[in-house]
């Protein structure tokens, strides 16, 4: 029996995991061979074929179809009801052998805070679960295979693994070896089909840029349900909305808004690293017609940007901190003005904490932060893990959405 495990860690010694298995051997006694586990994980580098035991693979390795007998999803992920899930669960139940199942977690409990729920996806998968288990996971058997969604997660599935490779390529001048001492050679992993995997140079530099490019793609489901939930609850009823996201990286979560928020016309995505116009081009290309003359990228620092118009919506995620600290003020001002009358404006940054080693000197504060926006107005507060507004205090030194309306 051959079982994929979604897991926040590959930790298959957890009292969860534990459990997790132990229900789904005796859901299916009757499944001969060998038992092989493969985990896959948000942090997991792995994206090269062959499938190994005990490698940590990305949670966005695209299984060849049919590949296994069970696939779980623990209760520890985070999934929203959206369009990237509804790609993310076909390509789970592609991976499915024909007889296989799938098990995935009810995250929310009443339904209202944008979370997985039994309702939708029950309608989502097309099938009736079978509550066959204690734990708080539904089983689905026989699954048809699932039309396609409207999200970059669709993609990425569909046509990223291969231009990967090339994106990376023309973005390093062909010369994967650059500026790097040579990796030393990873121990020799056996491998689900039993063979000996080499470790290649290519492949650990691959697996960077994967693991780039798997922050990105996961990152947009939250980002452009959060926002799309904050555009509803900050100028409700407003539609054909002008979005600017600045340092929005490659432009996933932009993306991701015009084609699923239902309110977002055009989005321009600022960023200064010229090499993300390659993964853009590819986005529109991909989706054609549904995003034609509605996304572009100008490639510039928030510094030296010069506001090309009127904004609803200007988003800062992740980015902020990026700016050099004596700019910070002029770059927020300057966006505040390029918001339109009434417009938003929206910042998501980790607070310090000794936990961060990268970036920790440059990250904001509560009270630096909370300052540089309430320059311009009162602040409101959003989770990011569940649709909903908290107050200051709730908030704390939680990562949360900021926004500010003009
Ligand atoms: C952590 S990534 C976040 C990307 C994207 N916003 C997301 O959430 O997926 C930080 C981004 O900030 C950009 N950046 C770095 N310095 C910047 C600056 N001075 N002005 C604007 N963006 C900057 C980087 O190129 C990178 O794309």
């Amino acid at each position: 029996m051959l079982i994929a495990l979604y897991l926040r860690q590959a930790d298959l010694d957890g009292e969860e995991a534990r459990a997790l298995l132990g229900e789904l051997r005796r859901s299916q006694p009757e499944s001969e061979g060998a038992e092989q586990i493969v985990t896959f994980t948000p942090a997991g580098k792995r994206m090269a074929l062959p499938l190994e035991d005990g490698a940590e693979h990305s949670m966005l390795f695209p299984v060849p179809e049919g590949t296994f007998d069970v696939v779980v999803v623990s209760p520890q992920l985070r999934f929203f009801t959206n369009e990237w899930s509804r790609a993310f669960l076909a390509q789970l139940v592609s991976s499915l052998r024909p007889s296989g199942s799938l098990w995935v977690p009810i995250l929310s409990k009443r339904g209202d805070d944008g979370l997985w729920s039994e309702r939708w996806l029950t309608q989502t998968l097309g099938v009736k679960a079978s509550l066959a288990t204690s734990l708080p996971l539904l089983r689905f058997d026989r699954i048809p295979a699932l039309s396609p969604a409207s999200s970059i997660l669709e993609w990425y599935f569909r046509e990223h693994a291969a231009a990967m490779v090339e994106d990376y390529l023309y973005s390093t001048s062909g010369a994967p070896q650059i500026a790097e001492p040579q990796p030393k050679a990873a121990p020799v992993a056996r491998t689900i089909a039993g063979e000996v995997a080499d470790s290649v140079p290519f492949a650990s530099h691959l697996e960077r840029f994967a693991s780039t490019m798997t922050y990105s793609v996961t990152g947009a489901s939250y980002k452009s349900m959060l926002l799309s939930y904050i555009l509803e609850k900050e100028l409700p009823g407003r539609t054909g909305l002008r979005v600017l996201d600045m340092g929005g990286g490659m432009g996933m979560v932009a993306t991701e808004l015009v084609l699923t928020s239902g309110r977002v016309d055009q989005a321009t995505v600022c960023d200064p690293l010229a090499r993300n116009s390659l993964v853009m081009a590819r986005l529109g290309r991909f989706f054609g017609e549904r995003v034609q003359d509605r996304l572009e990228l100008r490639i510039s620092r928030a510094e030296d940007f010069r506001y090309p118009g009127a904004f609803d919506l200007i988003t800062f995620i992740g980015s902020l901190l990026y700016v050099p600290r004596e700019a910070r003020q002029q770059v927020i001002a300057s966006a505040f003005d390029a918001l339109a009358p009434g417009g938003l404006l929206v910042v998501h940054e980790n607070i310090k904490s000794p936990t961060y080693t990268k970036d920790f000197d440059v990250m904001f504060s509560v009270e630096e932060i909370d300052a540089l926006l309430g320059n311009h107005g009162r602040i409101e507060r959003y989770l990011s893990t569940a649709t909903r507004a908290v107050t200051r205090e709730a908030a704390g030194s939680k990562t949360v959405f900021r926004s500010v309306r003009k």
